[in-house]
């Protein structure tokens, strides 16, 4: 195993200048006009894996965006392992708050900074490399490895569902690692057991035919905008509790260890509330921050749109007014069942005096994974030695919806291996991956490798 160690550290540059390589093809999946972008990403992959030494790769077209697969089976008996990574990425906008260009990787203080970066070329990257290094240095891999990369999981990976789905045999296996998450903290090897799933709506409430003159109409007509911003804050209560009847019905509550756990990880609310620049933090009575984050859902309005945005003032009773609410969901709620829920309620509480109309955009189910487990052991292990520290178990408030579908459909643990920091900026300007990490990563995948074999 030494001698694998020291491959990768080795060769940290070349992983370096590699990653540069994909982190420069903007393979933004919710925008049609980065099509071929996909595409570059998904060929790219593809080259890297067969470089590694993957026996068989294959992109696989969907009825979106391509995916690729890869599979080398030299070691029958052996345990299966699958990696699962996403190479598509978010949009970039603002894009004058990024201080160098998002598609022009950059490295600064041993973090590279590029969208993407964190979330997640820069993680699966560190699958592909650990494979690689078995095969230069031992010329074969003591287990069979699988890999499945996607580019739809910030889209919300529907046509991966529909490829598992018909494919379970193909890709069956023993545990699907996912390196897609964060550490708790810097230099602190972690894993993670829990993810929260999403219900993603859109409500629009159309009013008068036509945008109308305020003074003419106003005080006499429903206006959507005050209407729809009335409505957002009736679904939650004083006690920052959602007001959606049957909401909580499903949360499964967290056991007396799990509370005592969290208790025991080192966290500041101020330290937290400080570093996203807030004075002061907010959510649902007698839960602690991480709690509120990890096993309590949520709701929030990501967007509203309607009326007069632009510069100067224009005195109208807006026609229409749209907003965008996403709920965080906890273990067991339904991602189906909740927006029925949330569905029934809008409609219940809007006045007659406009009209709605609801969508489900997307979503995704929650997840909570047991720890007792020969796989996730072997992570554990596997961090421990790589970091030489003791491993922490955290859950998580973000989603990755792919991977109820692993549990239920291939029937094998998940195991989520991050090495991202939430400070690292996805989905936000100036992204970046602590390149420190991203060697520990390929280090944790090699013994993992290993461990798991065993
Ligand atoms: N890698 C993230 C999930 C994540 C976020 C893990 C924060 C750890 C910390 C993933 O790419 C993501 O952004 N998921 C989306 C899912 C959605 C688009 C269906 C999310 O959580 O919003
Ligand atoms: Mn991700
Ligand atoms: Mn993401």
């Amino acid at each position: 195993m030494q001698d694998i160690i020291e491959y990768i550290k080795n060769n940290q540059n070349n992983y370096i200048e590699e990653l540069k390589e994909l982190l420069r093809i903007p393979s933004i999946s919710t925008s049609p006009e980065h099509k071929t972008d996909i595409e570059k990403a998904a060929e790219f992959i593809k080259e890297k894996l067969k470089t590694a030494g993957m026996s068989h790769v294959e992109i696989f077209k969907t009825e979106g965006h391509p995916l690729i697969y890869g599979e080398w089976l030299g070691a029958p008996g052996k345990p299966t392992v699958l990696f699962y990574g996403h190479y598509d990425v978010q949009p970039v906008d603002p894009v004058e708050l990024w201080n160098s260009p998002p598609f022009e990787p950059v490295v600064k203080n041993g973090k590279i900074y590029a969208r993407g970066a964190t979330d997640d070329k820069g993680q699966l990257y560190m699958h592909i490399k650990s494979v690689e290094a078995f095969f230069k240095m031992e010329g074969s891999l003591p287990l069979n490895v699988k890999f499945l990369i996607e580019g739809e999981e910030e889209i919300g990976s529907s046509n991966l569902e529909i490829f598992i789905n018909n494919n379970a045999e193909l890709l069956k296996c023993d545990a699907v690692l996912i390196s897609d998450t964060a550490l708790y903290a810097e230099g602190v090897p972690t894993l993670t057991y829990g993810l929260r799933g999403l219900t993603y709506m859109e409500v629009e409430l159309t009013g008068p035919k036509r945008d109308l003159h305020s003074g003419s109409f106003g005080g006499a007509v429903g206006n959507p905008v005050n209407i729809l911003t009335n409505l957002i804050s009736k679904m939650h209560d004083k006690n920052g509790r959602i007001t959606i009847p049957h909401f909580y019905d499903d949360v499964l509550k967290p056991t007396k260890k799990e509370r005592t756990n969290f208790n025991k990880l080192k966290f500041s609310d101020k330290k937290f509330a400080n570093e996203i620049g807030v004075a002061a933090l907010e959510g649902e009575k007698g839960y602690s921050t991480l709690e509120r984050l990890w096993i309590r859902p949520t709701l929030d309005c990501n967007g509203i749109i309607g009326g007069f945005t632009e510069k100067g003032a224009k005195t109208i009773i807006p026609a229409k007014a749209t907003a965008k609410i996403s709920m965080r969901l906890v273990a067991n709620q339904d991602t189906k069942k909740i927006a029925k829920l949330f569905t029934k309620y809008f409609k219940s509480i809007t006045p007659k005096s406009v009209k709605v109309k609801i969508t489900n955009l997307h979503g995704g189910q929650p997840i909570l994974m047991p720890l007792d487990n020969p796989a996730t052991m072997a992570a554990a292990k596997s961090m421990e030695k790589a970091f030489g520290r003791k491993i922490v178990f955290i859950r998580e408030g973000g989603s990755i919806p792919i991977v109820s579908v692993f549990s239920k459909k291939l029937r094998a643990p998940a195991i989520l291996m991050g090495l991202g920091l939430d400070s690292e900026n996805l989905h936000s300007p100036n992204e970046h991956f602590n390149l420190k990490h991203f060697q520990l990563g390929i280090m944790s995948s090699a013994y993992f490798i290993k461990e798991f074999s065993i």
